[in-house]
């Protein structure tokens, strides 16, 4: 029996300072889990730790800062941690930065994973959740809800250095069968912790829907733009699968649960299973917010597609997991944590 069977384990988070490192490090300290976290800082505050401590009512997870990259350092850590398994959050996540500057893709993203996995193998510790992405399949192939045998087909540098880190994995696994992985493909995380402690540090512009909606909400930024109203959609805008990150960060716990009592890996999709459109985001944050959230059609931007949203049922039947919160409570949660960054609280 390994030693997650007798009590909960010690978890190592790589990028466990983010944003959904720092959910799923709450959600494990909540199922008695022991996690540490591992990073550089490069896009989490300083204060992140503490503010977990406040969202899960409990002492401040221990920090190591460091860098994915450095063999050394990461073998070291691994040696002396007594880790039970690894979940991997360390790495970039813009699709126009990677299109833009592709070598920090490849060598984050994908070197930084080679040299975990080589860290990992040289220290026994053989249990590993991974962050993969939607954008690893070919959404234009893709009618309906994307199941994960759907075709593959990352359309930017990001995707890729995605498919490809998922390729080393599985050649792990199977080359050690004493190896678990566990694949996951988040369709599109949004909202933040209900405590309102811990949320989403955006890009500056937001890349991302819901935190440029927030800013509109907030007043920091004037109107949304809605990239196309001219798809095969209901309103003609954009449709994704936007699942609550307090969800997602359950289903790390189911997965790492699955890992153990499956004895085996899996690659699952992480979503709600059901599409939203642009449009009715615009409109459930402002209900929600009780804020104006003005918004104007711009076109088409490079590289969308009209939808994706995921087929759950896999999540189901290997992780015994289903998304519980709906948008309403995406928006309630953004908005409280904005408020809160934005000192309107
Ligand atoms: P994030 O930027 O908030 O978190 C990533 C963390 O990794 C940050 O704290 C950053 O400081 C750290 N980091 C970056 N490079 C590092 C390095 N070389 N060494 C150590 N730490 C490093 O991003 P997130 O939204 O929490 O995403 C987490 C993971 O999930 C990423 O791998 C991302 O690609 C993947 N993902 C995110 C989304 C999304 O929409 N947020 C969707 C699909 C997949
Ligand atoms: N959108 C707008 N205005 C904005 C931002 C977005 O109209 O200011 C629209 C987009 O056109 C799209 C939808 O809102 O229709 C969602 O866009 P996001 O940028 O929030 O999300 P994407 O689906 O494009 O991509 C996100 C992440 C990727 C990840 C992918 C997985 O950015 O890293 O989800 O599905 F791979």
């Amino acid at each position: 029996m390994s030693r997650l069977d007798t009590h909960r384990g010690r978890v190592l988070l790589t990028g466990g300072a983010g944003y959904i490192g720092s959910h799923c490090c709450v959600a494990l300290m909540q199922e008695g889990y022991q996690p540490v976290i591992l990073d550089n800082f490069a896009n989490a505050r300083r204060d992140v730790p503490d503010r977990i401590a406040l969202a899960a009512n409990g002492p401040a997870p221990q920090v190591i800062e460091a860098d994915i990259r450095d063999r050394t350092v990461m073998e070291t850590v691994l040696a002396e941690g007594g880790f039970d398994a690894v979940m991997h959050f360390a790495g970039l996540k813009s699709v126009a930065e990677s299109v833009a500057h592709p070598e920090r893709y490849f060598d984050i993203n994908l070197g930084g994973l080679t040299v975990l996995v080589a860290a990992m193998a040289a220290t026994d510790t053989r249990r590993l959740i991974f962050s993969s992405s939607a954008t690893v399949y070919d959404a234009r192939a893709t009618g309906g809800a994307i199941s994960e045998d759907a075709p593959l087909g990352p359309a930017s540098p990001y995707g890729h250095s995605k498919l490809l880190a998922e390729k080393v994995l599985l050649a792990q696994a199977e080359a050690d069968p004493s190896w678990r992985v566990g694949i996951l493909r988040y369709f599109n995380p949004a909202g933040a912790h209900g405590t309102g402690h811990i949320g989403e540090e955006p890009a500056d512009p937001p890349d991302n829907l819901m935190p440029y909606i927030a800013q509109v909400a907030s007043g920091r930024r004037a109107r949304l733009q809605v990239f196309g109203d001219d798809y095969d959609t209901p309103d003609g805008t954009g449709v994704r699968d936007y699942i609550h990150v307090a969800d997602l960060a359950r289903g790390h716990v189911a997965s790492l649960a699955a890992l153990e009592r499956d004895g085996r890996g899996h690659v699952v999709n992480l979503g709600t299973g059901r599409g939203q459109s642009v449009l009715e985001m615009r409109a459930a944050y402002a209900r929600v917010s009780g804020r104006e959230v003005s918004f104007e059609i711009r076109p088409r931007r490079p590289g969308d597609v009209a939808q994706c949203y995921c087929d759950a049922t896999r999540a189901r039947a290997v992780l015994g997991f289903e998304a519980r919160h709906g948008i309403d409570e995406m928006c309630a949660s953004s908005w409280s944590w904005t408020r809160r960054r934005e000192g309107l609280a």
